[in-house]
């Protein structure tokens, strides 16, 4: 049997990129809006700094614009609060993204809840959950979004799909099961109390990984030629005694049955920063009462 097609994510997060730095281009020209997106970082996380650095540089490379607060680690609820505040009436911005984990004095749900929904580029407020179960349009999470852009690059119509979601978090989980839904795709979703799990995951045609167990889901588990999404991203000893990354499904074993299938690195890491920006542009539109390419 041949290998299975590798979906590239980085080309395709490049692809999503130049369509958003288009749309921005056209909403500067024919609106005369310039699209932008603040994130809010609390505290010294080493990853979260990561990402927010490069979601500022990808965020003014589409020629959107960026403001980063870097607020310290003892800032307290009602000041995170009051800058939410402050962002959500300032017509300028278009996106607010407060990056997770916050400090543990402070209430993510409360912080989160407190965006405007129309602002809400993460997708992680409640109306926003609603409008996306409902079909109505809402800004949808990135990661479930990025997913199903590169499920849709091997095979644009998943019309009538078994599709498999093993994981049922509301940042990946539920929301991918909601746009596979959308997609007209039959849905099953799995979790850590699912029995026989290995033979739900053997009859989809479409398998979305989202459970943060290195390396769970086996190749004796895939069916022949299904498309293969790892969300996964875990950090293990490797051999030589450092740590490498790792997804929620075992690659080499997978990619020897599956038509196509998502590596990590290199997959969807970087569909969900693509898909921050496509969400900003979105989320402008909808502000100034104009179409958008993205919903
Ligand atoms: N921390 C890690 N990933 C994310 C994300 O997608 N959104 C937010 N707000 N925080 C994160």
């Amino acid at each position: 049997m041949a290998e299975a097609q590798i979906i590239d994510g980085k080309k395709i997060a490049g692809d999503v990129r130049a369509e958003v730095a288009k749309e921005v281009a056209r909403l500067i020209a024919e609106h005369g809006v310039k699209p932008g997106l603040a994130v809010v970082l609390v505290g010294e996380d080493p990853a979260s700094k990561v990402y927010v650095k490069n979601k500022a540089q990808q965020t003014v490379e589409v020629g959107m614009k960026s403001w980063e607060y870097k607020l310290p680690a003892e800032t307290s609820e009602a000041d995170v609060l009051a800058l939410v505040n402050k962002l959500n009436n300032d017509a300028a911005c278009h996106g607010i993204l407060v990056q997770l984990p916050l400090p543990k004095h402070i209430n993510s749900e409360k912080v989160l809840n407190s965006i405007h929904p129309d602002k809400d580029v993460d997708g992680f407020h409640p109306v926003n959950v609603g409008r996306l179960w409902v079909g109505e349009r809402a800004l949808v999470p990135c990661t479930p979004t990025g997913s199903i852009i590169l499920a849709k690059s091997v095979k644009p119509n998943l019309s009538g799909m078994d599709a498999v979601v093993i994981g049922r978090s509301n940042i990946v989980g539920k929301p991918v099961a909601a746009l596979l839904l959308r997609e007209n795709c039959t849905v099953t979703i799995a979790h850590s109390r699912t029995k026989n799990i290995e033979d739900i995951v053997k009859c989809a045609d479409l398998v979305i990984a989202a459970v943060g167990i290195p390396e769970m889901v086996k190749g004796s588990w895939i069916r022949p030629g299904a498309i293969v999404i790892d969300v996964g991203i875990n950090r293990v000893p490797s051999e030589n005694g450092k740590t490498k990354l790792v997804g929620d499904v075992a690659y080499d074993e997978c990619a020897k049955v599956a038509g196509a299938i998502t590596p990590v690195p290199g997959g969807v890491g970087p569909m969900t920063i693509a898909c921050l920006l496509r969400n900003a542009a979105q989320a402008a539109a909808m502000q100034i009462g104009a179409k958008s390419v993205f919903a």
